[in-house]
């Protein structure tokens, strides 16, 4: 049978104009015994359309780390360090995380208690909560009634010493059934979004660049940002935006000299661009969260300089600047009609391109509903790569 594919159902919010290309539902090929022709088949249609779904799928955590090695088949840790998470107690992702004992680069994520499950015979999963991480909340009234928020957008990716995966898989095996929900951005724009209960959002990296104006594309194709060392612990003690994108400068951070001992060499300096290896399309790739510096290149020779942002370049350390600089180029992809809002069924297999786009936990369960996801991502074999001299030259 040969392979089918369809575009993902859009949500009513949704503009469809801006997800011509974003999604693709895939049928005809069982994507936990792909043959190396279907998989090459897969993994273009991945870079292409940044997502794809399987539905109704079986799919053993064995099978789920075979295909997602399959697009980096050097690569074999999990995207933090395998068992590195659930050791490290202080970090924001401790609780979120548990492993699949015989398969390590699989986590088991969710909501509620689940038993015997792959070796685990109890597993207390908490789904993450805006409550615990944003400066603001939701009343528990507006709660009561389904209202809730982005918890946090990212890419999975350590952002210390390990690469970010280029691909992380999702496998349903629990949905709890409910009325939906509407995130609610309260960042005085008035925006919201009518969600499924425990969505996943995710927004192109692609279109985060496109809807820019040509000054913030200038400075995006000049920039590079630098994660903190250990920024998952850094960022503990700190209150995210209401929108979960990035977070409130309050000086809250955990003082350096309170983090795990790390080297210079291990810090990542990230292009704000990542090219895509098969499209060679620029996707807006940043994790607000963990950001502490910006570096910009000069315009380059021949550039106009009228309107230009930093034209001499800039090294900004001041984290304020830094985050509001960063929010006011990431906020625009993050409006209802750009968000593709993932509405889970048991037994869907969804693969994501971590280098392409980013996402974001949504919504709020009752300690009953009981989620149970298999996650997998695995630290890159390469670092990636930013935008070459003609699109520096193209967009600066
Ligand atoms: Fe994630």
């Amino acid at each position: 049978m040969a392979i089918e594919v369809s575009p993902l159902p859009l949500p009513r919010s949704a503009d469809p104009s801006k997800f011509t290309e974003f999604g693709r539902e895939v049928k005809g090929v069982n994507p936990g015994t792909l043959t190396p022709e279907e998989f090459k088949e897969i993994e273009q249609l991945l870079y292409k359309h940044s997502a794809l779904l399987f539905r109704n799928t079986d799919l053993t955590p064995e099978q789920q780390y075979a295909l997602t090695k399959a697009f980096d088949p050097t690569a074999d840790s999990y995207g933090h360090g395998n068992n590195k998470t659930g050791e490290t107690k202080k970090s924001i992702l401790h609780p979120d995380l548990k492993t699949i004992p015989h398969v390590p680069q699989v986590q088991l994520i969710g909501n509620g208690t689940v038993y015997n499950h792959e070796g685990l015979a109890e597993a207390k999963l908490k789904h993450p909560s805006h409550t615990t991480f944003h400066k603001t909340r939701v009343s528990e009234e507006d709660e009561a009634r389904g209202v809730t928020r982005f918890y946090r957008w990212h890419i999975d990716a350590a952002l210390y010493d390990l690469s970010p995966p280029r691909v992380t898989t999702l496998y349903g095996i629990s949905i709890p059934k409910g009325s939906k929900q509407v995130c609610r951005y309260d960042d005085d724009t008035g925006d919201e979004l009518e969600v499924p209960l425990g969505t996943t959002a995710f927004v192109s990296g692609k279109t985060m660049f496109d809807i820019l104006p040509s000054e913030f594309k200038s400075l995006a194709v000049r920039s590079r940002v630098k994660y903190m060392p250990h920024p998952y612990i850094w960022m503990t003690p700190a209150h995210a935006k209401s929108t979960g994108l990035g977070i409130e400068t309050e000086g809250l951070e955990a003082p350096m000299d309170e983090l795990p001992p790390w080297e210079e060499s291990k810090v990542k300096v990230f292009p704000v661009l990542w090219k895509n290896p098969v499209t060679g399309n620029l996707h807006f790739e940043v994790h607000p969260c963990g950001v502490c510096e910006l570096f910009v290149d000069p315009l380059p020779q021949g550039a106009k300089r009228e309107g230009a942002l930093y034209p001499d370049g800039a090294h900004i350390t001041d984290l304020g600047t830094v985050r509001d600089t960063l929010y006011k180029m990431q906020r625009p992809a993050i409006a209802p009609s750009l968000v593709y809002p993932h509405d889970w069924h048991e037994k869907d297999l969804f693969l994501f391109h971590n280098r392409g786009v980013l996402h974001s936990v949504v919504g709020a369960f009752k300690p009953d509903q009981v989620r149970a996801f298999h996650q997998c991502n695995l630290a890159a074999s390469d670092d990636p790569v930013g935008p070459n001299a003609e699109d520096v030259k193209k967009w600066a």
